[in-house]
């Protein structure tokens, strides 16, 4: 009976392919050493970008309860955990602030002793060659939560054929640049703006180079999703908009050719490496985005949400940690992704020694 089964399987097989039994894939399998021979990804320690907290303070390390093991620091606790990063073979950080006060156009953002600006001074005081790299955009700042300046004003809106509430597009250009311009003096070493505002790529390298940052380079998040997946991080950084959403500048969820566009449109303005945001749900993206720009590097961002699904998965022990980061985060790496934006980072450095 067994035989049977056995003869007409080869039978069959022999007849669609050809080459059973030459070809046996599993001979390349057979032990780690030849794996790892055959591996085509590499993870590396280098591939990644830290996202960091900031808030003004002492001795703050205040954990994110939706994001066990990611904190908001204050700046005299950087030294230290800059260090630490640092030999644990990450190369470079991305740095979001959380101000004191926040206002309709977010003063604390350009301001010299705003809190990015005290970070960056502090980390790179400590650890010179850590990349520092600072998030460009409004929504943590703002009263009102969004990545721009609002069309409202006092009984008569900035622009009457714009609705109530709506992200103004060039008036926000200018604060954009002036927040690029005040990291750059800060000693950012590249600055990524992330409100999807058209035209931010454009204002902010004229802006630097007005200043004399001609060197700076800009990684522009060029295709950005309006994801439910930010969630969390809208509590770290205390950025979720009073009101509203985000739709009217981020992108549909349903849609992949206009990442092509934006990301052209990104490229045109001088954008020095692209971005795809998020990364789980958006492999195709990340593929595809790869394809069409060969000649630029390309970032992902594994956000705090697809973070939060992995920790509250393991804290219930359903999922391995390790294996599943590691497999995550090789499969953003190969699906097309120079570098990952990800809060896995120190577990991951410390599990591919
Ligand atoms: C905007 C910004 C956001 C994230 C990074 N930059 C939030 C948003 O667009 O609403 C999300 C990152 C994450 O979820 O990890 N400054």
């Amino acid at each position: 009976m067994i035989q049977d089964i056995l003869n007409k399987q080869n039978k069959s097989q022999t007849a669609s392919s050809a080459n059973f039994p030459v070809a046996r894939p599993r001979r390349l399998r057979l032990s780690p050493q030849i794996r790892s021979m055959v591996r085509e990804t590499q993870l590396s320690p280098d591939d990644f970008i830290y996202p960091m907290f900031v808030a003004h303070g002492r001795r703050l390390q205040q954990e994110i309860s939706s994001m066990p093991g990611v904190f908001q620091w204050s700046p005299d606790l950087l030294p230290g955990e800059i260090e630490s990063i640092a030999k644990l073979g990450i190369p470079a950080v991305v740095l979001f602030g959380v101000p004191e006060h926040k206002d309709p156009v977010g003063e604390e953002n350009f301001a010299p002793d705003g809190i990015v600006q005290q970070a960056v001074r502090a980390i790179k005081k400590a650890v010179p060659e850590m990349v520092v790299i600072t998030d460009v955009c409004l929504c943590e700042y703002t009263d009102h939560g969004h990545c721009g300046l609002l069309n409202t004003g006092d009984g008569k809106r900035l622009h009457p054929h714009l609705p109530e509430g709506y992200v103004l597009n060039d008036e926000t250009l200018d604060v954009l640049s002036r927040v690029a311009v005040s990291h750059a003096e800060a000693g950012a070493d590249i600055v990524a703006p992330s409100g999807m505002i058209d035209g931010m790529v454009s204002a902010i390298r004229i802006g630097l180079d007005e200043a004399g940052f001609e060197h700076l380079p800009i990684l522009s998040y060029s295709t950005k999703y309006a994801s439910a997946f930010y969630g969390p991080f809208r509590e770290a950084a205390q950025g979720a908009p009073r009101f509203g959403d985000r739709k009217s500048h981020q992108m549909d969820p349903a849609n992949v050719r206009e990442a092509l566009r934006e990301t052209a449109l990104d490229v045109a303005e001088g954008a020095d490496m692209l971005m795809v945001k998020p990364a789980l749900s958006y492999l195709d993206v990340i593929r595809l985005v790869r394809e069409n720009f060969p000649e630029l590097p390309l970032a992902a961002y594994n956000v705090s949400g697809e973070y939060a699904m992995v920790k509250a998965a393991a804290a219930n022990g359903w999922l391995d940690e390790p294996r599943v980061v590691l497999e995550i985060l090789t499969s953003i790496k190969r699906a097309g992704a120079d570098l990952i934006l990800t809060y896995h980072a120190k577990d991951a450095a410390r599990w591919l020694k």
